[in-house]
């Protein structure tokens, strides 16, 4: 086994353990929330567009679409809300404890006979046919040297005709400078400043070394997982700068991509996750689908594409 490859295996194996950790964890996670999609009344709200144009999308295609392999399923959330629609679906991924979780809920929903779910690596496994829809919901940049693995997924796993979906965190979670400016100035500032539940935010970062972790365990090479932080393959995927964007459209046509959460994202967590005043989080509440609507209508200009925090990309092989 070549070093690189020894590196990559050792990756996985963090990567596996780290889900495990914060499946296992979850219920922790969603009590004391360190951002707005472990607060699900909120988080429905903000990822209403998403769902909504997901919904459309595989709608409009569903007619070419009978199956599906989601990369990374983590609990299956995409797979079952397809096989809601009468989709046969295929959830990989490496953490046995998500597998787990998303098996139990397609039995809980009556689904299991249309959902198919396998703990694995998932380029050591071989489907049991090639389908019409590849998908990867924040899994693609979890994978080192993607420009190299993601043309062999595709070639093992989809038909010639077929399409691609991925959803993935655009420029590292990316934050325009004007609004960094705007919230770490109200968290400076002197009158409203104090509303803000800074030690929380450190904490639950892992920024005050303190509450490292919900639930801490020790990595192979004994440093401690903070679970609610990017994963250990993630972590790695950004300090590579990779441009999702650049590493997909080279090989695969686009046939249409949109973007998410340019500012409701991080003014949820300034005005909602992290802050303390009641008034002010029942205020931000009301407030929210406004915010949205407008961070939705934003997200369709061009020019503020490259600051939302995620993109998605519906692909197909380029016809020759
Ligand atoms: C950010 S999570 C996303 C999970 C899920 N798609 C979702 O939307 O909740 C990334 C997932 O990719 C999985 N993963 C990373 N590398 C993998 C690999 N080589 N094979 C299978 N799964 C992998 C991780 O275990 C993790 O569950």
């Amino acid at each position: 086994m070549t070093s690189e490859s020894e590196r990559e295996k050792a990756l996985l194996e963090k990567e596996a353990r780290f889900w495990d950790q914060q499946e296992e964890a979850i219920g922790d996670l969603y009590a004391k929330p360190h951002d707005w999609r472990f607060i699900p009344e909120i988080a429905d709200v903000v990822i209403k567009p998403k769902t909504r144009y997901l919904i459309e999308l595989i709608g409009r295609h569903r007619d070419r679409i009978g199956s599906l392999i989601d990369i990374g399923c983590g609990n299956g959330w995409f797979c079952h809300s397809c096989a809601e629609a009468g989709i046969k679906t295929y959830g990989v991924d490496v953490s046995p404890k998500k597998v787990e979780a998303a098996r139990r809920i397609a039995e809980e929903k009556g689904l299991a006979h249309l959902c198919q779910f396998e703990a694995v690596d998932i380029m050591k496994w071989t489907p049991p046919e090639k389908v019409d829809l590849i998908s990867a919901h924040g899994s693609l940049h979890h994978f080192p040297n993607l420009d190299e693995k993601l043309p062999l997924m595709v070639e093992r796993f989809l038909k010639p005709d077929g399409f691609m979906l991925f959803v993935e965190p655009h420029y590292d979670h990316g934050m325009a400078p004007k609004l960094q400016d705007f919230i770490f100035g109200c968290a400076r500032n002197r009158f409203i400043g104090d509303w803000f539940d800074k030690e929380h935010y450190l904490q639950v970062t892992g920024q005050a070394q303190i509450d490292q972790a919900v639930a801490p365990g020790t990595a192979p090479d004994g440093q401690e997982f903070n679970l609610r932080s990017e994963s250990p393959a993630g972590l790695e995927f950004f300090g590579e700068e990779p441009e999702m964007r650049e590493i997909l459209l080279k090989d695969y046509e686009l046939v249409e991509e949109k973007y998410f959460h340019y500012a409701s994202g991080h003014l949820t967590n300034a005005f909602y996750t992290y802050m303390k005043p009641k008034w002010v989080r029942g205020l931000y509440r009301l407030l929210l689908p406004l915010i949205v609507w407008i961070d939705d209508r934003r997200c369709r200009k061009p020019k503020y594409n490259k600051w939302a925090e995620e993109g998605l990309w519906f692909l197909r092989r380029r016809r020759s």
